[in-house]
């Protein structure tokens, strides 16, 4: 628990250029899964800041998304468009290493372009991120997890295409799995603000109810979970 949403994005930006920096000495890159919504801006702009910018060998990083709202990549409510503004067009990462997911093609299609994606870069074999970040929506969801939908039920892909009644924008969603989020090495939740002191109180601490509370079904095989809060948003918590 930070102090403020300040702290938060330090800390998220302190531990994300370390753990670039040792993925890129163990395994030559560092694999990075970005997520969409609003709060990760702070973090996207401070990587991008001269403070941490030079620290983290850009050509070795490898950029994905958690998950994606089925617009154009220019639209307004683009995962993508966010993360290009605030970090991918000032920092010098080449295009080839930023792994879109396609959210302009018919949502199976942009699911399928995107397992072929990861297949081309992870192998047959598992889907492995160094980190995966995730963000907490007011209803219990995560990446495009939402409560009651049947992505929540995929056990043998890594990517579908999710519709979502309920979303606040874009009702076609594409989204990471459980297993490709529970495969990575670690996952980080930033969450912020008096507005989600309530579902973060009920995704921790609260009784477990996977269908109806999406987050808490991320739980890494064999990495690190991290919840980043800060303190308004930690306000609930036992
Ligand atoms: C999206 C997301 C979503 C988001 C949460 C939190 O595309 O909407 O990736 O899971 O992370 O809704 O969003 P905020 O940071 O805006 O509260």
């Amino acid at each position: 628990v930070l102090d403020t949403p300040e702290l938060l994005a330090n800390r998220a930006a302190s531990g994300f250029a370390a753990r670039a920096r040792s993925a890129v000495q163990a395994r030559g890159e560092f694999t990075v899964a970005l997520s969409g919504g609003s709060t990760p801006a702070a973090l996207y702009g401070l990587l991008a800041s001269p403070r941490f910018c030079g620290y983290i060998l850009w050509p070795s990083v490898r950029v994905f998304w958690g998950d994606e709202r089925c617009v154009p990549p220019d639209d307004a409510d683009s995962n993508f468009a966010a993360a290009d503004r605030a970090l991918l067009s000032r920092v010098p990462l080449p295009n080839a290493n930023v792994h879109r997911m396609k959210g302009e093609l018919e949502p199976r299609l942009g699911a399928l372009d995107y397992r072929e994606q990861l297949r081309a870069h992870f192998g047959e074999s598992t889907t492995r991120f160094d980190l995966v970040l995730l963000g907490l929506g007011p209803d219990g969801h995560t990446a495009s997890l939402f409560p009651h939908t049947q992505a929540l039920e995929v056990v043998d892909s890594t990517c579908v295409a999710n519709h979502v009644r309920t979303a606040p924008v874009a009702p076609w969603r594409l989204t990471l799995t459980y297993p490709a989020i529970n495969a990575a090495r670690a996952v980080w939740f930033l969450v912020e603000g008096e507005g989600k002191a309530q579902i973060a109180a009920e995704v921790l601490d609260g009784p477990e109810n996977v269908l109806a509370l999406p987050a808490q079904g991320v739980r890494p095989s064999d990495g690190e979970l991290l919840w980043m809060l800060d303190r308004a948003a930690a306000r609930l918590l036992k």
